[in-house]
């Protein structure tokens, strides 16, 4: 018997939808240390090209939201990436991004804390956190991250002692907030 290609596209929206759906009802493990708020799509652009991104490079973004850094890095670059994020309906969102863009197979999202996540493996983090959490941060990323691993942060920087080593000011931006605005690049010191 044949399945009607209308039946079967029926099926599969429902089912995304019903995934969304549970997703938006399910609650974050924790409270969030950063709302959400997501990086325009220019300044998702200028973050891959300031840390330089290349095919070969595994991307981190701690508090991934809808997933759109680690998909345009996948997409513009064809770069490994993961996604992380505390909150369910966000991974949720990620996932169905990351398919409807056709980059299922080399992103993935995890539903985690960030300061709780192995992140090892990454060659280039991005963060659009707070300069406060950045800061909790730090001591991890340092501890963790592999000596010559990029780090990009939207808007907020590191702290007085770790002095970012270029910084960037997108160009044309359409958020009307200071967000979005100002980028920092680091990359991890040899320990
Ligand atoms: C400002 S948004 C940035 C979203 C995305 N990175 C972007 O640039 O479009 C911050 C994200 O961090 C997530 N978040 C907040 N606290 C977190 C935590 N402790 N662990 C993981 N994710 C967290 C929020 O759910 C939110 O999606």
């Amino acid at each position: 018997m044949r399945f009607p290609k209308s039946l079967f596209g029926c099926c599969a929206a429902v089912a995304i939808g019903s995934v969304l759906l549970l997703a938006q009802n399910a609650q974050p493990k924790k409270s969030l240390d950063v709302p959400y708020v997501p990086t325009t799509p220019e300044a998702v652009d200028a973050m891959l090209k300031l840390a330089e991104v290349k095919n070969t490079d595994v991307v981190y973004d701690l508090g991934c939201g809808d997933g759109r850094i680690v998909i345009a890095a996948a997409k513009t670059y064809g770069a490994h990436g993961v996604g992380i994020d505390i909150d369910p309906q966000r991974i949720a969102e990620a996932n169905a991004n990351a398919k409807r863009a056709g980059v299922e197979k080399i992103v993935r999202f995890e539903e985690n804390d960030l300061f709780k996540a192995d992140f090892k493996e990454a060659t280039v983090v991005t963060l659009f956190l707070l300069s406060s959490v950045n800061q909790r941060l730090k001591p991890k990323l340092l501890a963790e991250l592999k000596p010559g691993t990029r780090v990009v942060s939207n808007t907020f920087d590191m702290g007085s002692d770790w002095k970012p080593e270029k910084e960037f000011t997108v160009p044309n931006t359409d958020d009307d907030t200071f967000l979005s605005h100002h980028l920092y690049l680091w990359t991890v010191p040899g320990r």
